[in-house]
């Protein structure tokens, strides 16, 4: 924390060689490290800066996954950050507690910056929290998976042959750790899990059928923790969930086929057939007491009626309303503080999602969906959206007009985001 009350980070983009189980080393990219970046951490109504260096030796970016804040400090494609130089966005953090991730934006390279490792979580603190596990690394984990497939001493690049959604791997990290395993010295204990997978969806639960919590999902808590036995996600998705396993038992988080809902040939190119296990649980057979989750976590401010509809088609695997992606054209104008309901048509035949910046909107209804479906559930900045599903949503924009910067929304497959299918907005 500095002289006037900021709350400083100096993050530094660079490579890095990783002992991943293949060899000698894995050639990757990370943040103040090898692999990966460090946990940022934040309250509510805090001023935070973060110099952000790029030690990479070309140019990239850094974006602030699901925060809200002025367009310039964005940190997507109209901020590149040139090699050696150094980039300093400031704002104040002005949004409910949530798990929110960092990673590169520069239009044409996301894919591959963030698969080589540029990449980590911020976490906002609000004071007054419900009484969650919030021991970091003890009882309250980050769980980051991605999915990778190695090639030599570096990772492969090169997308399997039928895939259209973009890389996927065989081989699951956590935290950037092959095979990982935590050890649970408490009775509960939260999973802060983020999908920074490159294209692959998971569908998550444990091999035992342990029931679980969710507690919060992209935009923060929810108002009620959910019993629920697996959470699908989607790349950028987050979902926090509580476990109360057994002392002494051991349990395997893992991912079963998702429901990705398109034809059995995508299925199974885009890893609609996967079984992949994630993490293990191996649980002490003597546990440090955990408080009871409260019934109610918080309670969400309602977004009110909207001022208006807006409607988005997924066209292609490159394009949103039939437009790949232009750095010089402003697709969307919204009002400051307005809410709108967005309607989300994927148009095309394959899977989509689709994330909006600087917002945590409120999922109305996907085509086919049941309302409870718990990936629905929560504020969110992404959706998943299978071929002909339209998202209906119910969007509150910020409160940083700025008509010359744009935000972005756009599918957060990072091989169809590089490849066109995005838009910008501008805030006014
Ligand atoms: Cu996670 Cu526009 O990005
Ligand atoms: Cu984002
Ligand atoms: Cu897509």
């Amino acid at each position: 924390v500095d002289a006037d009350g900021t709350r400083v980070f100096d993050l530094t983009m660079q490579r890095g060689t990783s002992d991943l189980g293949h060899g000698p080393g894995t050639r990757t990219w990370g943040v103040n490290g090898d692999h990966l970046g460090p946990t940022l951490r934040a309250e509510r109504g805090e001023k935070v800066r973060v110099n952000v260096t790029n030690a990479l030796g070309e140019t990239s970016s850094m974006h602030w996954h699901g925060m809200r804040l002025p367009a310039a400090m964005d940190g997507g494609p109209h901020q590149p950050i040139e090699p050696d130089t150094t980039w300093s966005p400031y704002w104040t953090v002005d949004q409910p507690a949530a798990t929110l991730w960092y990673h590169p934006h520069l239009h044409g390279s996301t894919a591959a910056h963030v698969y080589r490792g540029v990449a980590g979580m911020f976490l906002v603190d609000e004071p007054g929290a419900p009484p969650l596990p919030h021991d970091y690394g003890v009882d309250d984990v980050p769980v980051i998976v991605q999915d990778k497939r190695f090639d030599g001493d570096q990772f492969a690049e090169d997308d399997a042959m039928f895939s259209d959604v973009g890389l996927l791997g065989d081989e699951i990290l956590v935290n950037g750790t092959p095979r990982p395993f935590l050890e649970v010295g408490t009775e509960a204990v939260r999973l802060r899990v983020l999908n920074a997978s490159n294209a692959r969806v998971y569908d998550f639960s444990f091999d035992t059928g342990m029931p679980f919590l969710l507690v919060g999902s992209d935009g923060g808590l929810l108002e009620q923790p959910r019993p629920i036995r697996s959470i699908q996600l989607s790349p950028g998705e987050r979902a926090e969930i509580v476990v109360r396993p057994e002392p002494g038992s051991r349990h395997v988080l893992r991912s079963t086929p998702p429901d990705l809902r398109s034809d059995f040939w995508q299925d199974r190119f885009s890893g609609g057939d996967d079984r992949i296990d994630v993490l293990e649980l191996r649980v002490a057979a003597d546990l440090a007491p955990s408080p009871a989750i409260p019934e109610q976590l918080t309670t969400l401010p309602e977004l009110g009626d909207p001022t208006g509809t807006r409607e988005v088609e997924l066209t292609s695997s490159s394009t949103i309303d039939g437009r790949e992606m232009d750095m010089s054209r402003i697709d969307q104008v919204v009002v400051a503080g307005s809410t709108e309901l967005w309607e989300v048509r994927n148009a095309s035949g394959t899977i989509h999602n689709f994330h909006i910046h600087d917002t945590q909107f409120e999922i109305v209804d996907v085509t086919g969906m049941h309302p409870d479906h718990p990936s629905l559930a929560g504020r969110k900045d992404t959706v998943f959206l299978p071929p002909g599903a339209t998202a209906r949503l119910l969007v509150p924009f910020g409160r940083h007009p700025d008509p010359q910067m744009p935000y972005m929304y756009h599918c957060h497959l990072l091989k169809h985001e590089d490849n066109g299918m995005m838009g910008q907005f501008v805030v006014v």
